[in-house]
């Protein structure tokens, strides 16, 4: 059975190593590959429908942060007249790059598009890290595709965990880098330390980097030969601008973005990265050379030919999410429930029914139709992430939540 990841963060990461077989062996596999765990299948919405027998469009899916509204219209019109299929698509995505370098004021040379984010971290680790040598630092709670591909490729990981700091006022603390600690390790030669992946917003929390850790964090990297790469796959919720233009000022700073969540085209797979110079001529030679299809092109430009539309979307979602935020800080959910404010479109909740986060997931899933994410792992023991959707997805789970609540 395929493996498709549906792990935002280092949790599903870990959940999948607890279920990875041990006894794990074949002769033909690199040995540092026989007990990696494979990423939590997702079920796809036929599958998923099956299961909770429901009918796809009465499932409120609100665990993988996708944007429910999906694209503009102009991308079903543009997909209906997709022109040469049959021919490879351009390798370097001409068309979409001129869109995204203009968008980010930065040349085309130093973009580059993939199948997803996820391709570029994928790249990127390929590129940079040395295998059995290099070691990248990752900060969990975070996404957990920094340190699933960097083992993949059979380097080092150290984790440096967040540091709980309650900077809202809220008394419930989100979780901040440790930017003393990144340095400190980026400056200790013996830790090898080649990489930095660093979200802002960050999954699952929502928490924000400011420009001076960020600095700190490039300086400290800069005078250790290493490479940070600020993952912005949530920046347009954010409400400041992207620091892609950084990427020509300084040598060692890369930034992703996505079409998953500002488009609502997780579907079609098209993530992009800005880079400097001197990391983006080795991007451009070590790529597979067709990895974005001619149907995730054009599907991206013709998002790109409807800025207004992108931003009422974004718009729906952020009014979505204070009016979600607020709810879940009033009984009767407040009692259960306790929401971190969050820059990004989904709100981590700390669990503080005796239910438990998983048995509330379980039951809003078979019960009500309604996916959200949960965690339990050292770092979010007993969390759960809920996405933002639409007023009716906020409505549904808010009736679920009562429900279950109360039963
Ligand atoms: C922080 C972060 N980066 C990257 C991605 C992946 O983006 P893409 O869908 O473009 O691969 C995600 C997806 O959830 C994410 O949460």
């Amino acid at each position: 059975m395929p493996t498709t990841r549906t792990c935002s963060t280092s949790a599903a990461s870990a959940s999948a190593a607890a279920s990875a077989s041990s006894s794990s062996s074949s002769p033909y596999v690199r040995t540092h590959l026989l007990n990696q765990a494979p990423y939590t299948p997702i079920e796809p919405f036929d599958v998923l429908s099956a299961k909770l027998g429901r009918e796809p469009k009465d499932i409120v899916k609100l665990d993988a942060n996708e944007n429910p509204y999906g694209p503009p219209p102009e991308v079903s019109e543009a997909l209906s007249k997709l022109s040469f299929p049959e021919i490879y698509p351009d390798p370097e995505c001409r068309r979409l790059r001129a869109l995204l370098a203009e968008e980010a004021g930065v040349p085309p040379y130093n973009v580059l598009v993939g199948c997803g984010a996820d391709e570029l971290i994928d790249l990127l680790i390929r590129v940079v890290m040395e295998p059995g040598k290099d070691t990248l630092v990752d900060c969990p709670p975070t996404f957990g595709m920094y340190s699933f591909d960097a083992e993949v490729h059979g380097c080092g990981v150290h984790t440096l965990p967040r540091t709980p700091v309650d900077d809202d006022g809220t008394g419930l603390p989100s979780f901040a880098v440790d930017v003393d600690a990144v340095n400190a390790l980026l400056d200790d030669a013996s830790k090898n330390i080649k990489m930095v992946f660093l979200a802002c917003p960050n999954n699952p929390d929502g928490a924000m980097l400011s420009d001076g850790d960020l600095l700190s964090v490039l300086a400290a990297a800069r005078r250790n030969n290493a490479v940070v790469v600020l993952d912005e796959a949530y920046i347009e919720f954010a409400g400041i601008p992207t620091r892609a233009p950084w990427c020509l000022e300084h040598d060692n700073l890369c930034v992703l973005r996505t079409f998953s969540k500002r488009a609502g085209l997780a579907g079609m797979r098209v993530g992009y990265g800005i880079f400097p110079d001197n990391l983006a001529e080795f991007l451009w030679r070590c790529k597979q050379p067709y990895n974005v299809s001619v149907a995730s092109e054009t599907a991206a430009v013709a998002a790109l030919s409807n800025p207004e539309y992108l931003e009422d979307v974004k718009q729906k979602l952020l009014s979505e999410k204070s009016r979600m935020y607020e709810l879940l800080r009033d009984e009767p959910f407040a009692s259960s429930l306790q929401p971190h404010s969050s820059a990004a479109n989904f709100i981590l909740c700390k669990v503080l029914s005796p239910m438990g986060g998983k048995a509330i997931k379980d039951q809003l899933m078979t019960e009500h139709g309604i996916m959200v994410r949960h965690y339990s792992t050292k770092l979010l023991d007993n969390y759960i992430r809920i996405s933002v959707g639409t007023p009716q997805h906020t409505d549904r789970l808010l009736d679920g939540l009562r429900a279950v609540l109360s039963s």
